[in-house]
């Protein structure tokens, strides 16, 4: 059985920046505020013209150059979305045609862990020979989303997106995965209408449900459980224990999570990656940019041990252990 090694990281986070000054003129906030309870200084955000796939296929190019191949190289394209450009066609078409690949492309939806399901359907065709050259993008413009009226969500959410090559190697790469979905919880982080359950109408407009909602404390506690689980789950099952980890690699969602996580996993803060200061919450872009930032600041060296680990709405969770095989970015 071949194993899956990821040999390529990129990422792509659009130009315009909106700072917490910016949203205090905005809704009822303060800069105060947002830093002090999410950790969060400022974020990127889509500008007209640019939409998840652009986003996608920028941080596509990136990875792609990095593991040296072409787009006609690859096998199969895979994108965790949760903020696609339109219900269908999916965003993996609309990037294979921005790329220039031939290949099969889906799109794989569990909201912020898009990107760690993405990587087990892309692991999965590797480690089956299916696929040996795969890309896997986390992309979002969930700002196109997000309702800047409500001060209690519009403060958390930036776009960007980031992307890896996985291709079929001699030596483990991706080592386990362990994922999970509970939906009990499918209320608790939601946009309502657009789908087939709720169409959008103008009286459905008028009530602002296209929007995002949360209830932000359930996710909270929902958070600070399940990272500490699904990392013990996934490292035990790849046996190997907390101490063997180099960096935790979360999704960005809120500080006080990851200090939270950090303290229940008894990881040192050094080795629990956070970039939500500059970037806030790009949902399925999260996790490969963090992996992108670790990868150019020279952090990852052969060998390293890393947990990709999500959290989002379904509700859904799931890490992925990855034994670092690439060497410093050039
Ligand atoms: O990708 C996964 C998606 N989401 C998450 O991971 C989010 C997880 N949850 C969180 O990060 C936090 O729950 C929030 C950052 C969303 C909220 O923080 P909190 O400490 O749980 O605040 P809270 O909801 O308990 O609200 C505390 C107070 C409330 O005022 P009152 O009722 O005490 O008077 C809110 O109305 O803070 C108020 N508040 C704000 N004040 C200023 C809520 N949002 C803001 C704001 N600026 N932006």
């Amino acid at each position: 059985m071949p194993y899956a090694t990821i040999t390529g990281v990129g990422a792509y986070l659009p130009k315009r920046v909106l700072t917490n000054r910016d949203l205090e003129a905005m809704v009822d906030t303060s800069d105060e505020w947002i830093i002090t309870r999410t950790g969060i200084r400022e974020r990127r955000i889509v500008d007209e013209a640019e939409s998840t796939s652009t986003l996608g296929a920028a941080a596509a190019r990136a990875a792609l150059k990095d593991a040296g191949l072409k787009a006609k190289d690859l096998d199969l394209l895979v994108v965790g979305t949760t903020s696609p450009d339109h219900i269908f066609p999916s965003t993996g078409a609309l990037i294979q045609r921005l790329i220039g690949a031939r290949c099969p492309a889906v799109d794989v939806m569990a909201a912020c862990t898009s990107f760690v399901y993405a990587l087990q359907h892309a692991t999965s065709a590797v480690e089956s020979g299916r696929a040996s050259r795969v890309l896997v993008v986390g992309a979002d413009a969930l700002t196109r989303y997000v309702d800047f009226t409500d001060r209690t969500t519009c403060v958390l959410f930036g776009d960007g997106a980031g992307a890896v090559v996985l291709e079929a190697a001699d030596e483990p790469g991706v080592l386990g995965i362990d994922l999970g979905t509970d939906g009990t919880g499918s209320d608790v982080l939601t946009i309502k209408a657009g789908g087939s359950a709720f169409p959008c109408t103008a009286e459905r407009l008028d009530g602002r449900e296209q929007y995002l909602r949360m209830s932000g404390s359930e996710v909270f506690k929902f958070a600070v459980r399940v990272i500490p689980e699904t990392t013990l789950r996934a490292l035990a099952a790849s046996n190997l224990s907390i101490d063997d980890v180099d960096w935790l690699v979360p999704h960005q969602a809120n500080q006080r999570i990851l200090d939270t996580v950090e303290q229940r996993l008894g990881i040192p803060h050094n080795r629990v990656f956070s970039n939500i200061a500059s970037v806030g919450n790009t949902s399925s872009a999260s996790i490969p940019l963090a992996l992108n930032d670790l990868y150019t600041d020279g952090q990852l060296h052969p060998g390293d041990i890393l947990v990709l680990v999500g959290f989002g709405a379904g509700l859904t969770w799931g890490a992925a252990i990855v034994r670092w095989t690439k060497g410093s970015a050039e």
